[in-house]
Parts: C-alpha cells; structure tokens; sequence
C-alpha cells in the first residue's frame, strides 16, 4: 500500500503542475491581450479633421447611396424607396447647418425626421470623420449654411 502511494506521487505531482499551467495561462492570456490593446492605442495617429479626411471617408462609405458626385445617384439608389439627399444642391445643403449635418451623419436620418435609409455612422465613423465629411460636403454644395438651424 505505502509502496503503491509512493508509485503514485510522481503523477499526482505531474497532474497538480499541468493543473496549475492550465489555471495561470488564462490569466498570462488577458494580461497579453491588455497589453496589446494598448500599445495599439498607442500607435493609432490621432485624427485630424481634414478636407481630405472628409474626401477619402466619402468615398468609402457616401457614394454606394449618394453617387461618386454627391448627386444622390449612387449605385444603391434605385433600389431605396426615398431619394438620397443630392449633396451638391447648394440651395439644399444651405438650409442645413453643420451642427445639423453632423447630427444627420452622427445619428442618422430618423434624428432630423428624415428616412431611417439614411444611416446612423457614428459608431462607426467617430467625431474627427464627420467633421471631415462637414468640410467635404461644404465642398461638394460650394456653399456654406445661410440660415442657423
Ligand atoms: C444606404 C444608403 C445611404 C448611405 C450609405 C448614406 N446615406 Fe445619406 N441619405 C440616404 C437617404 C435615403 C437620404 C434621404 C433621406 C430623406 O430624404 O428622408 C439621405 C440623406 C442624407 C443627408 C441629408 C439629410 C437632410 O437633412 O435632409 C445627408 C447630409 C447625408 N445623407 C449624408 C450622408 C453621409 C455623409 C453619408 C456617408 C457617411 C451617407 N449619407 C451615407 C441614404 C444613405
């Protein structure tokens, strides 16, 4: 009996040690992934607002809806039931000011009682963007707001 415990020791030993290996890994794992996260905080370049920020994030997400010229002609707009905004009618775009453009991107179409077709981008786009996208459509209107609502 006492032999067979003696036997035994080794690998209940072995066992308790994977046990452990297997308990502190999780906790190795998180400490990595924070440490990650960080650093790629770190890394990120600020944003800075820019006509030309506001130019290449048009492109990107606008133009399937509002057309590669802003006429509202995009490849998806025969398939909406309402008309996306054109964003080079300077008469339009001059009854909306910045804060309410950036209301209508930030939140969406439904927050200024417009069509919920028109989506919100906030989450996916952050402040320095959408200021950017205010400087681009301000381009594509050439004009600025003339009444401050
Ligand atoms: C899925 C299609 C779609 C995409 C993508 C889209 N929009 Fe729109 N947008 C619309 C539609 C539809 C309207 C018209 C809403 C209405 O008149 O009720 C609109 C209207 C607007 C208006 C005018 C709102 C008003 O005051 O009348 C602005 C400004 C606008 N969009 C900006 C943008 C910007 C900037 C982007 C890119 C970040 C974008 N939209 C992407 C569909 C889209």
């Amino acid at each position: 009996m006492t032999i067979r415990a003696k036997m035994k020791s080794p690998g209940l030993l072995f066992m308790a040690t994977l046990m452990c290996l297997f308990l502190a890994l999780p906790v190795y794992g998180e400490e990595k992934k924070e440490a990650a996260a960080v650093a790629a905080e770190e890394a990120a370049p600020k944003l800075e607002v820019s006509l030309e920020l506001g130019r290449v994030t048009y492109q990107h997400y606008c133009t399937p809806c509002h057309g590669v010229k802003g006429d509202g002609n995009g490849f998806n707009a025969p398939h909406l039931l309402v008309k996306p905004a054109n964003h080079t009618d300077s008469k339009f775009m001059s009854e909306r000011n910045d804060t309410k453009l950036f209301d209508t991107i930030n939140l969406g179409g439904v927050e200024v009682a417009k069509s919920t077709l028109m989506p919100p981008w906030g989450a996916a786009l952050g402040d320095e963007k959408i200021k950017s996208l205010i400087l681009y459509l301000r381009e594509l209107c050439k004009c600025q707001a003339t009444k401050n609502w």
